[in-house]
This record gives structure tokens, C-alpha cells and sequence, in this order.
């Protein structure tokens, strides 16, 4: 076999923030592909740490208190303890503050320098004289240039959706002391992007074969521009001190910005994860000329980061560059973004706690991830009846069913597996199954499998090993047809490892077998073969459990953001309060457009809502009284095909009645409690089926698909939108 040499990486998390489960999408699958590639035997090293510098980082540790390094001391335990109650088995769980990665962050620093990609600029930005730091963007409010909204961040407004520089803002203060930013000077040191070189090899990088989806490929074409229109500027890679991170050699009061030393910290838990194994040579994997191949598992909203500025500097700094970059889309939780007061903004720990088996979740992530970057949606009540039905109903009922007659009738000897259909169809998918798992469609992969328990558990039904057990001398075909039954299972718990590892281990004991690799598939278990008494491995999901661990994070969560950051701030949109500064800033340019961080939307080509209606003022906007209403209830509407009738709390003694032609897109019983948007003073309107009382807002393009509109975390019923 072709031992192939993997190194695979999965983002690094932010090391101020618990990780929850839409974090969780992304590490499961990383580690059940990781699982599977040393399944197949083959040489794979997955490796991650905490990304731990950067201004959010150093201000929340001041907030409590503590030094930087106390924060992400605590972090690393938290997130480690999260990964590993989820099973993530990664090789090396580092940290980016550690001297390996600060060896190559200054070593491709150099290597650019002397390659002519560095350039020193000054560049004018806020500067808090209270605080005596420069702000980054998102740590400087005012009143929105274009709409007169106060209190927006320093590059975009939340009320009228415009984007700007923190300079357009109107009456500016910090968000870290309140003080009045004054603009001042300072030095900035770029990656030269706008280099002919990098955008000759940034054009040829991401439409090389595969390298990158589709999707993401035809972005980055978008980014780069046409051949010959060069879209990419310098790149600000340095900050001013008091920042948390590493000094730039030979540049005092400077600091590498956290998005340079990230990506690099994939490289700094390489290297001390190999100073401990034997055998592991780090050059393998970061230097190019080997067959050693490099991938990283990322969310959709870091892909400008490592599909440009990542390989970027590897190729220019004599590093290998990535061999492929799968990109995933977000977990929304019954069908909205996680929320933390509709108690869907679950963390890891929580989960744990409230006793939720890591296999359920792992199983449903597993079946709904197809390599692609569309968003998943964790539904909670398609979960308990996928586990249930899935992994307890079809799987662990095959041993269930059969292992006590062999422990009982036949000392737990199993006879000889001979040629029966199930276990050959079992053996014979082998090579389908691994093909799923390589290209990281895992649903396919557990659809296969899913079928072929069907057709174990059709065999089990058919033969009736209870009905033999109770005939006289029928001993040999019970016997036969138990452990056929057991070979099937121990083939299905073969394609399950990568996603169910404890569970497989548990059923590896009661088989008493090996560690099962994908090579076992063709030993079957032999003649005479004794196994171990059948224990129960795995307990349904009870719905109870799912709410239960709902309200505990409706409860547990209410708004504890640190005082920096603004409470009402959606979590993607704190996310990367300091990702996209200074993307595209190179001083005396015009800023170009920033890469919009959720892929798919505002894309500046046309528009999906078809062509803008003519310009309005803002006395004519101000007409519209938008309010934020709660959903108390929503049914269908006999004889109405499109409508679902609303009822719509917005604080006032009575609730409105709403009639929305929303019907074809939403099942009334998941409406039930949500905050949506609607306009309050339109005129009441007679229906064939009573009164409409307002309005509700819903978003539509050209194609399929109808969306209501929800406010960010901590909106009201009641409150205006304006
Ligand atoms: N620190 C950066 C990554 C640096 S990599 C050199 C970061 N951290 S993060 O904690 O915000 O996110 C870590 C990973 O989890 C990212 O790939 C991100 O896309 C992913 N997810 C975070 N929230 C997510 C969901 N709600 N859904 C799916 N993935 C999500 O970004
Ligand atoms: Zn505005």
C-alpha cells in the first residue's frame, strides 16, 4: 500500500470564547476524516493550538484582571478538556504563544524582507489618548455617516447596512474608554500583495485542480479581479504596542498582527509536536519538494485568510503551500443562527454536562456534512429521531439481538462466516464507503451504511434466531445465523469508527477483537472465536434531554459579554472584530471593497432582489414604524394555499393578528417564539379570512426560498427599527 504522509490542520479558535457546537462542526469533521486516513493506514498528523494574540485578547484579560498568558493558560485547559469530551483526537493541541511559532513567524518575516514583499509605510488611524493604544475598527463607535445611526462600529453601520472607514464616522469615541480618537501617525509594516509576483501566483494557486471548492475557487477570482486588473493591496501585518503578540524583529513597538502568526501556528504545534515523536520530521511537511501532503479545514469565513494571504506568504517565504483547503458553512440551529436567548447558542461544555452522549452529535453532524460550504442545520427534533432511529434502531440492535444466544447457548464461540449475501453486500461496499469518507461526504457514507443495516436487520427478521432458539435441533443454524449477524456488525462498526471511535472501541472489546483498521475488512471473525459478554452501548435520546439542555444555555448565557464588546453585537460579527482592517488600507489609496466575511451575500454583481427602486429620503423611510414583534403564534389557515396566521406580540396590551404569505417556507410550529421584524402602522386590511393588523418582513431573490427576518441578540418586542 501507498503510505501517504498527511498533515491536516483545523482553524485555530479564538482563545477569549467558549467553543460551542457550530465550533464543533468544524473539529468533528476534521477529526473524523483524520480518524479515517489512520484508518487506512496511512501516516496522518492533525495538529491545532489557540490562536491566542490580538487586541480582544489582551483587553478581555485587563477586564479580568489577569495577564494575558493567565487568559489563555485557563483557555487552553477549557478547550482542550471541550475537545476531548467531543472525542477530537488531534496529535498536538498547542498554542500560537509559544517560541515555535514565534522561530517562523520571524523566519518568514525575514525570508519576505529579502525577498522585496516588505514594505514600511506610515499610515494615519485612530488613537485613544485615555487608553493610549490605537483602536482597531471595530473598538471605535459614532454615528453612522450615511444614516445618522449612533453608536455603529468604525466599519459598518447596523441600521442602514452602509460601509465606511472609522474617519467617515460622526463624532467618534473609543469603545475601550470612551475618550475622543484622535487620528495620528504611525509606521505600518505591509506584505506586499499587490506585488506582481504574488497576484501571478495567487492567480495560478487557487485554480489549480482541487486546491479549493468551486465555490470558494470562483470567489477568489472575484477578489483577485480579471487577469491584468490586480484587485489586491498591500497587506497590514504590523501593530502599534500595547499589543499582545510578538515584536517584529528589528522594528521596536512593533508587533505582528494576529492574523500573520495564526496560520503559522499550524507550523509552530508541527514542529513541537515532532521534537517529541521519533520519526517525525517536520521538513516533510513544510517544505516544498516532497510528497507530503497539507490540508486545512476552515469555516467559510476565514477563506480570504487561507486561500490568499496563507499561501501567499509559504510561497514566497520557501515554504510548501497547501495541498487543499476544504471550507464549511455555519451551523444554524433550527434553521436560525444560534441564539442565546432562544437557549440555541450551546456550548460544548454544557452539551457535556447535561450528560448528551458526543456520539449523538458526532453521528448528526456526520450525516448531514457533504463537503460542500453550505450552512448545516442542526433541527433538535430531526436529531433525536436520527440517533434513535439510526444509531440505537438499526445498528446496536443487531448485537443486542443476537450476542446472547452465542454467550448463552454456545459458551460465546462464534461457528464459521460463510458466504451469506448481507456480508458480502457488507464487505463488497468497502471500497464505496472509503471513497465517501475521502471526499468528506460522510452523508453519503452513513446513507450507505444505513442501508446495508437494513439489510442486516432484514436478514435477523427473516431468520428468526428466537423462534430457532426455542425448536429442537436447530442448534447449528442458530448458530450460524448469530454470528453471521455478528460479522455484519462488526463490518458496520468497521465504516462507523471515524465518526462513533468510543462506541467502536466498546464494541471492539465485546468482539474481543483488535483495533479494527479498514484493512479488516477482509477477515472475517474466525471460527471458534470467543467473545465477550454483551453490555449495552448506547441509550436512546430522549426529547427531554435536548430541552433540557436548551434551557440550561437560555439560562446560563444571558448577557455576560465582556464591556468592550457590545452586547447587542451578533457573535459572527465579534468574531473577527480585527480580522478585516487594514485588508485592503495601503495609505493614499482609496479603500477597495473589503471581502465580505459570510460568503454568498452582498456580492457587489448583480443583485439577486432584482434592480434598486429609486432613492428615497429619510422622512420617507421615516414613515415606516418597524418593530420588533414575538411570534406567540402561527397556524395555518384553512383554504388559504400561501398563508400562515400570525399572532405578534409588540408590547402592546393586545397582539395583532398578522396574516403572511409565508406558508411555503416555514412550518408554523418552529415560528412559535421567535423575534421577527414587522411594520407596525400599516393599515389594517380586510381578508377573506379576517383582518391583517401589520406586516411581517421576509427576504426573497429570484430563485426558491423565502426568509423572515430575525433581530440580533437582545432585541425586544416592541423596539422600533429605524
Ligand atoms: N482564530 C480564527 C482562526 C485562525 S486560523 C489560523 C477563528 N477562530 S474562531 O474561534 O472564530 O473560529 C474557529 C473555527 O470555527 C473557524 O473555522 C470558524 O469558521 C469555525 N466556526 C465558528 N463558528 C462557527 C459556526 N457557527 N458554524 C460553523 N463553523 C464555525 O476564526
Ligand atoms: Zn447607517
Amino acid at each position: 500500500m501507498n503510505r501517504r504522509k498527511i498533515l491536516v490542520t483545523s482553524a485555530l479558535p479564538y482563545a477569549n470564547g467558549a467553543i460551542h457546537l457550530g465550533h464543533l462542526v468544524e473539529y468533528i469533521q476534521t477529526d473524523i476524516w483524520v480518524r479515517f486516513q489512520k484508518m487506512q493506514g496511512h501516516d496522518c498528523q492533525y495538529v491545532c493550538a489557540d490562536d491566542t494574540h490580538g487586541t480582544p485578547i489582551m483587553l478581555r484579560a485587563e477586564k479580568e484582571g489577569i495577564t494575558p498568558e493567565e487568559l489563555i493558560n485557563r483557555v487552553h485547559g477549557e478547550h482542550s478538556r471541550d475537545f476531548a469530551g467531543f472525542l477530537v483526537n488531534f496529535d498536538n493541541y498547542y498554542t500560537t504563544h509559544s517560541d515555535e511559532n514565534r522561530w517562523f513567524c520571524e523566519d518568514i518575516y525575514t525570508q519576505l524582507k529579502a525577498a522585496g514583499l516588505i514594505e514600511v509605510r506610515s499610515i494615519e488611524q485612530y488613537y485613544d489618548p485615555v487608553k493610549e493604544m490605537f483602536l482597531p475598527d471595530r473598538f471605535i463607535k459614532g454615528e453612522c455617516p450615511k444614516c445618522g445611526a449612533k453608536d455603529q462600529y468604525g466599519d459598518n453601520c447596523e441600521s442602514c447596512g452602509a460601509a465606511y472607514t472609522p474617519s467617515d464616522l460622526k463624532d467618534p469615541y473609543s469603545a475601550v474608554s470612551g475618550a475622543k480618537p484622535v487620528m495620528r501617525a504611525s509606521e505600518h509594516h505591509f506584505f506586499r500583495l499587490s506585488d506582481a509576483r504574488c497576484q501571478a501566483f495567487l492567480r495560478e494557486f487557487t485554480r489549480r485542480e482541487g486546491v479549493l471548492q468551486p465555490e470558494a475557487a470562483n470567489k477568489m477570482q472575484e477578489w483577485l479581479g480579471a487577469e491584468g486588473e490586480d484587485k489586491l493591496s498591500d497587506w497590514d501585518i504590523s501593530r502599534d504596542s500595547p499589543y499582545f503578540g510578538f515584536q517584529i524583529p528589528g522594528a521596536p513597538g512593533k508587533f505582528f498582527y494576529v492574523w500573520l502568526d495564526a496560520p503559522i501556528g499550524y507550523f509552530g504545534s508541527l514542529r513541537n509536536l515532532a521534537a517529541r515523536t521519533p520519526g517525525l520530521d517536520e521538513n516533510t511537511y513544510t517544505r516544498p519538494g516532497s510528497d507530503a501532503e497539507m490540508y486545512h479545514f476552515i469555516g467559510k469565513d476565514i477563506l480570504y485568510f487561507h486561500a490568499l494571504f496563507w499561501p501567499a506568504m509559504l510561497e514566497h517565504a520557501g515554504y510548501r503551500v497547501p495541498t487543499k483547503i476544504f471550507a464549511h458553512g455555519f451551523l444554524t440551529v433550527d434553521g436560525a443562527k444560534m441564539s442565546k436567548s432562544r437557549g440555541t447558542f450551546i456550548t460544548a461544555e454544557s452539551y457535556l454536562k447535561q450528560n448528551l452522549n458526543p456520539e449523538w452529535l458526532r453521528y448528526y453532524y456526520a450525516a448531514k456534512l457533504n463537503g460542500s460550504m453550505e450552512d448545516l442545520d442542526l433541527n433538535l427534533t430531526d436529531f433525536v429521531a436520527r440517533v434513535n432511529s439510526d444509531l440505537v434502531g438499526k445498528y446496536i440492535n443487531i448485537a443486542s439481538r443476537c450476542a446472547g444466544f452465542v454467550s448463552k447457548r454456545f459458551e460465546g464461540k462464534l461457528a464459521a462466516v460463510g458466504t451469506n449475501e448481507v456480508v458480502m453486500a457488507l464487505r463488497g461496499a468497502a471500497t464505496l464507503i472509503q471513497e465517501c469518507f475521502e471526499q468528506r461526504d460522510f452523508a453519503r457514507a452513513l446513507r450507505e451504511v444505513m442501508l446495508l443495516a437494513d439489510q442486516a436487520n432484514g436478514y435477523i427478521a427473516n431468520a428468526a434466531p428466537w423462534v430457532m432458539a426455542k425448536q429442537e435441533g436447530r442448534e447449528a443454524e442458530l448458530h450460524a445465523v448469530c454470528t453471521e449477524a455478528l460479522e455484519m456488525f462488526r463490518l458496520l462498526t468497521l465504516y462507523l469508527k471515524p465518526v462513533l471511535p468510543k462506541l467502536a472501541a466498546e464494541v471492539e472489546t465485546f468482539l474481543a477483537v483488535p483495533p479494527l483498521s479498514w484493512s479488516d475488512v477482509a477477515t472475517p471473525l474466525p471460527e471458534g472465536h470467543r467473545i465477550n459478554d454483551y453490555k449495552h452501548l448506547m441509550t436512546r435520546l430522549d426529547p427531554k434531554q435536548v430541552e433540557a439542555l436548551v434551557e440550561a444555555n437560555r439560562e446560563s448565557l444571558a448577557p455576560t459579554a465582556p464591556a468592550v464588546v457590545p452586547p447587542k453585537a451578533a457573535e459572527s460579527q465579534q468574531r473577527h472584530a480585527e480580522h478585516q482592517q487594514h485588508v485592503a488600507q495601503a495609505a493614499g489609496e482609496p479603500p477597495s471593497p473589503r471581502p465580505s466575511p459570510g460568503m454568498g451575500e452582498g456580492a457587489s454583481c448583480g443583485l439577486s432582489g432584482g434592480p434598486l427602486s429609486p432613492e428615497i429620503g429619510i422622512d420617507d423611510f421615516s414613515k415606516l414604524d418597524l418593530r420588533i414583534a414575538r411570534i406567540v403564534n402561527a397556524e395555518h389557515v384553512e383554504g388559504a394555499a400561501k398563508l400562515l396566521k400570525l399572532t405578534l406580540d409588540i408590547g402592546e396590551e393586545k397582539p395583532r393578528q398578522v396574516f403572511a404569505g409565508i406558508k411555503s417556507a416555514y412550518d408554523p410550529a418552529t415560528l412559535v417564539g421567535r423575534l421577527t421584524v414587522m411594520v407596525a402602522n400599516l393599515a389594517p386590511r380586510k381578508m377573506k379570512f379576517g383582518m391583517s393588523e401589520g406586516m411581517v418582513l421576509a427576504a426573497s431573490g429570484e430563485g426558491p426560498g423565502l426568509f423572515i427576518l430575525s433581530p440580533d441578540e437582545g432585541a425586544q418586542p416592541g423596539m422600533r427599527v429605524k
